[in-house]
């Protein structure tokens, strides 16, 4: 019975996206059943790269609030929704307009570097954006800089201040999902499963990411693990994305470093809630034009470097 109601709501989403010219954007930690009807399936920077360019008119935005704000600030003309528009993400409130300002102002000759996990006004304010992806890209395209402020996430500054070699001023933000998952959880993972390749995202703490094999974003995780000859993966991530990693590739083992490392704003999205989204055309998420434009300067600058 339950496969049918979702084979019903499958068909139905196609129809209504057919209807509405719209494609569907999902971030890997989405649940099973999102991931299941995406048009694409990425990280942060592959969708904000799909929104930019997608021919369609609508975007359903299956992700948290910002992923769908950049997608806003990225196509205008588009019409961005959520299916669930109370999706935030706790990291990306950490740090305020007025806040980062006000550090700004501190350090006045420095390049002010943003994490895409922050709000559209955030931007704004930004000299460059970057996601995990590219961060250390970013920070290094700027070798002449002073100084460099780096916000709002303190651990994915310390990856990047390790990666190159420079002194970040960095702001006092951090993933609450990301932070559960312990150093004690890769040691006894590693204890079942010796022979595990550990990979673990840059917003994880700094004792966590240093018993990694590889820090990386959610996509670059899933490349790393279709091209890597091991057989078994530790992953030290939102536990969403092991679907994914099962699903690319099904002979290879994938075990949650930590099955408390879930994100539940991530989890809110649901195919109902495509459906109404698709009927409705709700959630909107626009952002004012004198913030678009000048968050759009700093995502645009960051697309140039990488
Ligand atoms: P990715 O860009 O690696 O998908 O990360 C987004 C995010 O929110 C990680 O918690
Ligand atoms: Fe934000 Fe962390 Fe959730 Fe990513 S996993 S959306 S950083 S709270």
């Amino acid at each position: 019975m339950q496969k049918k109601f979702t084979k019903d709501l499958s068909r139905t989403i196609k129809e209504l996206k057919k209807k509405r010219n719209a494609v569907i954007l999902v971030h890997n930690y989405q649940l099973p059943e999102v991931q299941d009807i995406a048009d694409f399936r990425g990280d942060s920077l592959e969708l904000s790269r799909v929104a930019a360019t997608t021919p369609a008119k609508v975007i359903v935005f299956c992700g948290v609030h910002f992923m769908a704000e950049t997608a806003s600030i990225l196509s205008p003309d588009k019409k961005v929704i959520m299916p669930d528009v109370h999706a935030a993400c706790p990291m990306a409130n950490m740090i305020t307009a007025a806040q980062l300002r006000t550090l700004r102002k501190e350090h006045p000759r420095a390049i002010v570097v943003g994490y895409v996990n922050t709000s559209a006004e955030v931007k704004a304010e930004l000299d460059v954006c970057c996601t995990s992806t590219n961060a250390v890209a970013v920070v290094n395209a700027f070798k002449d800089a002073k100084e460099v402020i780096f916000v709002p996430d303190k651990y994915l500054a310390d990856y990047v201040s390790r990666k190159t070699g420079r002194k970040l001023i960095s702001w006092d933000g951090f993933c609450p999902t990301h932070m559960r998952i312990t150093a004690e959880d890769i040691k006894r993972e590693k204890e079942f499963h010796p022979f595990a390749k550990v990979l673990v995202h840059p917003e994880c703490r700094p004792d966590v990411v240093a018993m990694a094999d590889a820090a990386l974003s959610t996509s670059q995780m899933a490349k790393f693990a279709q091209n890597d000859p091991a057989k078994e993966f530790i992953i030290g991530t939102e536990v969403g994305i092991i679907y994914r990693l099962k699903q690319d590739n099904p002979t290879k083992e994938f075990y949650a470093a930590s099955e408390a490392a879930v994100c539940p704003n991530m989890k809110r999205t649901t195919q109902e809630k495509v459906v109404w989204s698709l009927e409705t055309l709700k959630q909107e998420v626009r952002v004012s034009d004198d913030i678009r434009r000048r968050a759009k300067k700093a995502i645009d600058r960051m697309l140039e470097i990488i």
